[in-house]
């Protein structure tokens, strides 16, 4: 042990706690999930409710593919395997905001039961929401917003969800959305709904 550690007591070694973080910040950490298809609109909606709770002074983070997938997760594809450890660390991540009282938003395909429950489950029950971004195939299709599903219908693209991967989509979401039946607006309005219900 490094001499200087003997002079430091355990108590000031002491992290802040959540609540301290909490009562900081004047709100609750959650964790909305958002599950949906490539090109079904989390980000946009995502980035309308960041907005919206930043103009009511509260604070939030968004974690989405392109900034995790282009960062922490660059040795990641999207083979099943893949997929997994990619929620496995966003969730790991989310909980860390979550746990600095962070209203955190993750915008992940996440296509299966089996990995939201694994995200559910290292972020905790209690401060995780689902949200489907129900957005049907064929009109995340029409907007292919990245040019994927053309390139994945000629091949170009292997697993690519929705086409040559499986999607299931949530039995009991806490919000669902189509976004081809709402305006960005209401859309973001529901989720602030469902945000201010839990902090
Ligand atoms: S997840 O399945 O592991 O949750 P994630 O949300 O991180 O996926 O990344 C999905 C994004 O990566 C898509 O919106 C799309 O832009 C891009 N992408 C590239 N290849 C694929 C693929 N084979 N399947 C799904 N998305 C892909």
């Amino acid at each position: 042990m490094a001499d200087s550690l003997n002079t430091i007591y355990p108590i000031f070694d002491k992290m802040l706690s959540r609540e301290d973080k909490e009562s900081l910040l004047h709100q609750r950490g959650i964790m909305i999930w958002m599950t949906g298809l490539s090109g079904s609109g989390k980000s946009t909606v995502a980035i309308g409710v960041e907005r919206e709770l930043h103009n009511r002074g509260i604070l939030c983070r968004i974690l989405d593919g392109d900034n995790i997938r282009a960062g922490i997760n660059s040795n990641l594809g999207f083979s099943e395997e893949d997929r997994r450890e990619n929620i496995r660390r966003i969730a790991e991540i989310g909980k860390l905001f979550v746990d600095t009282g962070i209203v955190t938003i993750a915008c992940f395909v996440s296509p299966t039961t089996e990995l939201r429950e694994m995200a559910r489950k290292i972020i905790g029950e209690k401060d995780f929401r689902e949200v489907y971004i129900a957005t049907p195939l064929d009109e995340c299709e029409r907007r292919d917003v990245k040019g994927l599903y053309a390139r994945a219908r000629r091949g170009e693209v292997k697993d690519f969800t929705g086409i040559s991967a499986p999607f299931e989509a949530p039995t009991n979401p806490d919000l669902s959305l189509d976004t081809s039946k709402m305006t960005l607006k209401e859309e973001v309005e529901a989720v602030i709904e469902l945000i201010n219900k839990n902090i």
